[in-house]
């Protein structure tokens, strides 16, 4: 039997973070967002009402829903209670293993124990991090895109321990937040959508490094020729450059194979602290 889940938490307030919690609040569940950072927390509240409060100006949501969803959405720096009385947590922290393992320790013990444990990562595979806890039979991975509030497709990727009524539970709270399943059958690093997502930026990254057309070029052939809604670089700059080298570097740390290595370009791009919009500048600049 699919287990009931009302009370849904989310760890780390960052783009991910913050926008998977609305989409659990709109949908109806009482969601906090947690982050040991009370300036990501502020931000975050910021940026969402912002986002959601544009929807009701362009008329996309109305107003009363986009009001019950802030009331439903709480901003929490304590982890501990944030989770005491949770069904379902999300984890969207850092993607460093070691981080992700003691954050699962810790929501291992503070939350209840039919809780069940996932992890928005796309490289960090849950059977990675199952064995941190004492239920690795709750542990999968839930696989969001950015931006969160926008894109329908979700990510469910058991690992070979995960319980059925985990998986049952985790594609039902997905069609309730009103998103398309993507069910993978087996782990594999990147999992689907990254894995095409990072064919194309390779191949675009040679492409600018072997000095066959600049960057605005390779992007407008993929949003004129290809109709792709932006190109590998817009795309590098909205994720975060960061982001993108990060999980080559995660891969890489478990293949160990030279195909998982960032590309030069990209590494040396992480190297300037040029993220992207984050950041103000990353491919493009967007100061102003
Ligand atoms: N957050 C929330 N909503 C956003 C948004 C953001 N950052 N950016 C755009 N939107 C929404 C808004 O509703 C906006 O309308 P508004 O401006 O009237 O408020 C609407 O989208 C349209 O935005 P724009 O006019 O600025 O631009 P586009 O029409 O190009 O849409 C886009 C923006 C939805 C981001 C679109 O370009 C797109 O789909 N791009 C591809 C995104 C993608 O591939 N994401 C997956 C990345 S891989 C990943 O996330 C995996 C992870 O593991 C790294």
């Amino acid at each position: 039997m699919v287990q009931k889940i009302q009370d849904v938490t989310v760890i780390g307030a960052g783009a991910m973070g913050s926008q998977i919690a609305m989409v659990s609040a709109l949908a109806g569940f009482d969601t906090t967002v947690v982050d040991i950072a009370q300036e990501s927390l502020d931000k975050a509240r910021e940026e969402l009402w912002y986002r959601v409060d544009r929807d009701v100006q362009k008329g996309r949501r109305a107003a009363e829903d986009v009001q019950a969803a802030k009331e439903r959405l709480s901003f929490s720096q304590n982890l501990d209670s944030a989770v005491s009385t949770t069904d379902f947590v999300i984890e969207a922290a850092v993607e460093d293993l070691e981080i992700k393992r003691k954050i699962f320790e810790q929501l291992d013990q503070a939350a209840p124990a039919h809780a069940i444990l996932s992890t928005n990562s796309s490289n960090i595979m849950s059977s990675q991090i199952a064995d941190a806890t004492t239920r690795p039979d709750k542990v999968c991975n839930m696989h969001f895109f950015n931006p969160a509030l926008v894109m329908e497709g979700v990510e469910v990727v058991p690992h070979a321990g995960t319980s059925q009524e985990t998986t049952a539970a985790t594609i039902s709270l997905i069609k309730n937040f009103g998103k398309q399943v993507i069910e993978l059958k087996k782990e594999v690093p990147g999992f689907v959508a990254n894995r095409i997502v990072n064919a194309i930026r390779v191949e675009a990254l040679k492409l600018y490094d072997d000095g066959v057309a600049d960057f605005a070029d390779i992007d407008r052939a993929s949003r004129t020729a290809l109709r792709h809604p932006m190109g590998p670089f817009e795309l590098m700059d909205l994720v975060g450059i960061d982001v993108a080298y990060l999980i080559r570097m995660a891969e890489y740390a478990q293949t160990g194979a030279e195909e998982s290595k960032p590309h030069p370009v990209l590494a040396a791009k992480y190297e300037t602290g040029d993220y992207g919009r984050k950041t103000g500048r990353g491919w493009y600049n967007y100061s102003s």
